[in-house]
């Protein structure tokens, strides 16, 4: 006995190691019969030859390393929904969060209830109706429905059609009614969480003229930093906590997802945002959550509801205001700034989404409104060309502005935002709102009256109305000369 035991010591330490390994990290290993092991083998063992690439990345993936094979994701019920019979197995080709919610519920139950999961339903989306109609269905389907999801179908086979597949949308409509893909960030079959927190992943769909969330980061010293340092990163840790795992630059997981001292990894994005700043007009957004599981926003000039109000089907479990949101976020800047860093920025963002509020959007969209019942133009959308203006304004300069000074930008705040709001708001729509005036009075009484009436009570529209102050200019014209020399500005 006394020999044994320091042979079984070790063997007994690893199974305690194991088990509590096991109850830390994966949400359910699999438990599986010798048969469904023996089934999995099978698909690995052909597809090896039929498909050596895919079964290549699954055999590096943390899957394979904890026996979760082919048919743990794949397998699927006969009758169901896309279930067809492939070499004697009953399997599904879209594998859905419901697939994954097996082993990772939650995970899943945050992704279900974010915004994320509902980006498929822009059916009755402005934006939706200039894709369909003023673009085209053909532009939808591999354009908006491959970020936003397509409504997935499958033909009298099981299989999905091309129409709705290949689709890795984040908001996917799937057969078995949950939302998204987890595949839109953890591509298949290596399902990293390295991968995931790349800034890239993000970047797939959050770019361009009007959510550019990807350049505005690449210029932000945090992503100055993150290119400089990517290899201190640290980025294939199983623990990735900002602060005390890496600590060289947040990417957009981190800020957005990541865990921090206090916080665990969440898959639910918008929990850490405060302003919504996505439509015409900004506003700060309380979050209702639900006995369901589901969530919405409730902006935060409505009245928010009570826990325990009957609401949406289901009763009101908790509300996490605007300012929790805020805070969550600004915990994971304390990693690396003191206070009156986050308090500056918060005050500088703030100001300019006030600024492009206040300014430009509110008066702008209530003019709007005047023009259409006073019969300038017509109320449906993008027939007429200042609707156009307008939807720019606010739906690509106007977001950049606010997206750049969320995320330290100011490029994007500036020259590619306010700058062109402004140009645009002085110089297309007001010419353009004077026209449409023009050509149904013959005048331009009416647009002289909507703009004493929404611009002028405004300071800051002041120079429109009486120029430039001789001050102001005064003030430019020695700034000039101290500069360039006297005479500088003519
Ligand atoms: C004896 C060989 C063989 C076995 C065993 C096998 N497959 Fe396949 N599988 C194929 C071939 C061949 C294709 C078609 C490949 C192609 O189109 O290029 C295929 C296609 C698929 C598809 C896509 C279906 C489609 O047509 O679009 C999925 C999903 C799939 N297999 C999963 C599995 C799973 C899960 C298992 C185990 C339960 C499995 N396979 C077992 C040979 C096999
Ligand atoms: C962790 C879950 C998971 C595992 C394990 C897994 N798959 Fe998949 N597989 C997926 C997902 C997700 C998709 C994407 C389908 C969709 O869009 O819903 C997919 C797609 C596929 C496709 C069609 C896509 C294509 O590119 O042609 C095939 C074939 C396939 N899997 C075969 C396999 C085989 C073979 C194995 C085992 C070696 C395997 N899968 C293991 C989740 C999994
Ligand atoms: C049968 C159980 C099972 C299913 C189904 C399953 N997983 Fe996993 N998953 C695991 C286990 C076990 C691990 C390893 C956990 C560990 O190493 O601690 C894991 C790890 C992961 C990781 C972390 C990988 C990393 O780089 O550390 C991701 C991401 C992941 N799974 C995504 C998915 C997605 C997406 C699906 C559905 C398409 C899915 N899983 C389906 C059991 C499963
Ligand atoms: C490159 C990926 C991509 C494409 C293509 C795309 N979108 Fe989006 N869309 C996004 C992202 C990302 C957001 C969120 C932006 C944000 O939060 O700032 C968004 C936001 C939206 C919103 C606002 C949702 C809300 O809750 O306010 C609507 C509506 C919308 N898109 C519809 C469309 C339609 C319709 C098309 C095609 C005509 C389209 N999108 C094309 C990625 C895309
Ligand atoms: C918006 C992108 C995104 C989507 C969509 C997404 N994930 Fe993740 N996931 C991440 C990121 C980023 C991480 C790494 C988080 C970290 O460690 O900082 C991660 C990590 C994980 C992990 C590792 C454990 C953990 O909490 O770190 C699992 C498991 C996982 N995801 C499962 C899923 C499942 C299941 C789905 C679908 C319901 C899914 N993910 C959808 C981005 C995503
Ligand atoms: C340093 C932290 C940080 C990083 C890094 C970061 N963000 Fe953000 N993000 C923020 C803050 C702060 C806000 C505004 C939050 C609020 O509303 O209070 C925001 C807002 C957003 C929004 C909401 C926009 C809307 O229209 O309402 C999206 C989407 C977003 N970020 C995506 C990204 C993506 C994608 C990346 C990476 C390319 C990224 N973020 C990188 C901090 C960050
Ligand atoms: C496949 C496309 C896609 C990918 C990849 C993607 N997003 Fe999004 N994201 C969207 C769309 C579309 C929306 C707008 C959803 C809506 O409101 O309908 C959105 C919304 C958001 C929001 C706003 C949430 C809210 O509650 O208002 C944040 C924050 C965000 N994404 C962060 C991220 C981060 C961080 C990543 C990477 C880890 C990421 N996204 C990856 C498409 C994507
Ligand atoms: C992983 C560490 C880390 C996290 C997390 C982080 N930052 Fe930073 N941030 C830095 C570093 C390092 C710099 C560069 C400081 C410098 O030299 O100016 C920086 C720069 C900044 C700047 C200054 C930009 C400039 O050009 O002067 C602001 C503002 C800022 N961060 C705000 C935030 C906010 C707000 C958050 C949370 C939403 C945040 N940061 C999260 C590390 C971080």
């Amino acid at each position: 006995m006394k020999r044994l035991l320091p042979r079984l010591l070790p063997r007994i330490m690893g199974i305690l190691a194991c088990a509590v390994f096991m109850l830390n990290t994966a949400d359910a290993a699999p438990s599986k019969s010798a048969e469904e092991m023996a089934t999995g083998q099978k698909c690995v063992k052909c597809h090896m030859d039929e498909t050596p690439g895919l079964v290549s990345e699954w055999k590096k993936s943390a899957h394979a390393g904890k026996d979760v094979d082919c048919l743990d994701c794949h397998k699927a019920q006969a009758g169901e929904k896309g279930a067809y019979l492939h070499h004697k197995v009953t399997i599904h080709t879209i594998v859905t969060p419901k697939d994954c919610a097996a082993c990772h519920e939650k995970e899943v139950a945050q992704q279900q209830r974010s915004h994320h999961a509902k980006a498929g339903d822009i059916l009755n989306s402005l934006d939706n109706l200039m894709g369909e109609v003023i673009g085209g269905p053909q532009a939808v389907n591999a354009g908006c429905r491959q970020c936003h999801g397509s409504n997935v179908e499958v033909d009298a086979k099981g299989m999905p059609t091309p129409l709705t597949w290949p689709n890795t949308g984040i908001g996917r409509h799937n057969l078995d009614g949950s939302r998204g893909s987890c595949s839109s960030c953890h591509a298949r079959h290596r399902f990293s969480a390295a991968q995931a927190r790349q800034p890239d992943t993000c970047g797939r769909c959050h770019l361009g003229p009007d959510h550019p969330q990807k350049e505005i980061y690449e210029e932000s010293k945090h992503g100055i930093l993150f290119k400089s340092f990517e290899k201190e990163m640290n980025m294939e840790s199983k623990h990735w906590v900002v602060g005390r795992d890496y600590s060289a630059a947040p990417t957009c997981a981190t800020c957005h997802m990541g865990a921090t001292r206090e916080q665990a990894v969440t898959h639910d994005v918008g929990e850490r945002i405060s302003w919504t700043l996505r439509p015409a007009v900004s506003s700060k957004l309380n979050m209702v959550r639900l006995e369901s599981g589901d969530e919405f926003d409730q902006p935060a000039n409505q009245p928010l509801p009570k826990i325990g109000d009957e609401v949406k089907g289901s009763k009101v479990k908790s509300i996490l205001t605007w300012e929790q949101r805020r805070d969550k976020m600004k915990d994971v800047c304390s990693a690396c700034h003191t206070d009156r860093q986050v308090l500056g920025h918060y005050k500088q963002f703030d100001d300019v989404v006030d600024l492009y509020n206040d300014k430009f959007a509110k008066p702008l969209s209530s003019m709007m409104g005047e023009l259409v019942k006073g019969g300038y133009i017509t109320a449906a959308p993008f027939d007429d060309k200042i609707e156009w203006t307008w939807w720019e304004i606010w739906h690509h300069q106007g977001r950049r502005a606010r997206h750049g000074a969320a995320m330290m930008g100011p490029d994007y705040t500036w020259w590619n935002g306010i700058y062109v709001v402004a140009q645009d708001t002085y110089f297309k729509w007001i010419p353009e709102m004077r026209e449409v005036v023009r050509k149904k009075d013959g005048n331009e009484k009416f647009a002289d009256e909507l703009l004493a009436k929404y611009f002028k009570p405004i300071d800051g529209h002041d120079w429109y109305f009486n120029g430039l102050s001789k001050d102001a200019i005064e003030k430019v014209r020695k700034g000039y000369e101290e500069r360039y020399g006297k005479g500088a500005l003519k």
